[in-house]
């Protein structure tokens, strides 16, 4: 729950996104020279050294200087959002939600780094807003994302943000989300609050394996590496393995090959089937406490 947000309902999208960064300011740092940002009535940011970042009209804030080329376009996206709202991805949201409740935290910051357009924090947002006062944010370095996820209607707070330079202040965020998406171990590290977590969402081996057999590609997924990664970071807590055969219907078929970069150019050798593999891999991380400590001297 965002609290007295019963009020912006009637406002535009970039008034309700005003409101929200203006209530969060604290939680933000300018990205080019790390200074606050400072309150202002001009509709966006601007830092104490005069960085200013405006807000879009689809209710987002651009933190970037320039647009990187990224493989993800506005079409991959659209069929990401038709998948996740058939709903195909929900016992993920679930088991996310339950790795949050256990924390017992009555306020909650959580960051999902790499958010695509949206559809999964949103969804989490539905979850847990009812019995948490939370603020929750979405970042991705993909601008065309982001516009997508400008246009639901939760109050999340979505930036167009590199992961590597995150403009989010030290000790911020209660947890990262890091959904099918790259990693930045030590800037996820800068911005948890101590006793923070990393939730990562890894493919399964079996990850929509009736899409790659069809493909022909026999190797299947291998978390061996990142995994190494990740533990040389961070402490697992929780490793579990989400397993399901979903019944996506014909309809959603031509989306669900538009979802993954792995299928372009090839979309119509592919032939629906009714049963496609969801196996992923959920790991709950948190940094040991003296590493909090080194950090914070390094600061
Ligand atoms: C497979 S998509 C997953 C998106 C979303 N989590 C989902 O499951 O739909 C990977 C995402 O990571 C984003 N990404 C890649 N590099 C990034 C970076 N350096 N900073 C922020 N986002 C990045 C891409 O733009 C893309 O949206
Ligand atoms: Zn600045």
């Amino acid at each position: 729950m965002v609290r007295g947000w019963d009020v912006m309902k009637n406002k535009t999208k970039k008034e309700r996104a005003h409101r929200l960064f203006q209530d969060n300011m604290k939680l933000f740092r300018c990205p080019f020279c790390s200074h606050p940002f400072i309150r202002s009535r001009h509709f966006g940011l601007r830092c104490s050294q005069g960085h200013n970042f405006d807000l879009a009209r689809n209710g987002y804030c651009n933190f970037l200087a320039s647009a990187p080329k990224n493989d993800y376009q506005r079409d991959l996206f659209l069929a990401r959002r038709r998948v996740f709202q058939a709903g195909l991805y929900q016992p993920l949201i679930v088991e996310i939600s339950k790795l949050i409740l256990d924390q017992g935290w009555k306020s909650v910051v959580i960051l999902d780094a790499g958010c695509g357009e949206g559809s999964l924090l949103s969804q989490l947002y539905l979850l847990l807003a009812p019995g948490l006062t939370c603020s929750f944010l979405g970042m991705d370095i993909n601008k065309e994302g982001i516009r997508l996820a400008g246009a639901l209607g939760e109050p999340i707070i979505w930036g167009v943000a590199d992961l590597a330079q995150l403009p989010l202040a030290a000790n911020s965020v209660d947890a990262v989300l890091n959904i099918l998406a790259p990693a930045n171990y030590g800037e996820f590290k800068r911005v948890l609050k101590p006793g923070g977590m990393v939730i990562k969402v890894l493919p399964g081996p079996g990850y929509l394996r009736e899409i790659r057999n069809q493909l022909e590609i026999d190797v299947p997924y291998s978390n061996e590496e990142v995994l190494n990664h990740l533990g040389k970071q961070l402490k697992i807590q929780v490793q579990k393995r989400i397993y399901y055969q979903s019944r996506p219907g014909k309809a959603l078929w031509p989306h669900l090959l538009k979802m993954t970069p792995l299928t372009r150019y090839r979309e119509r050798v592919i032939k629906p089937v009714p049963f496609l593999t969801i196996e992923l891999e959920l790991l709950k991380g948190v940094y040991p406490q003296q590493s909090f400590q080194k950090l914070r001297k390094e600061i």
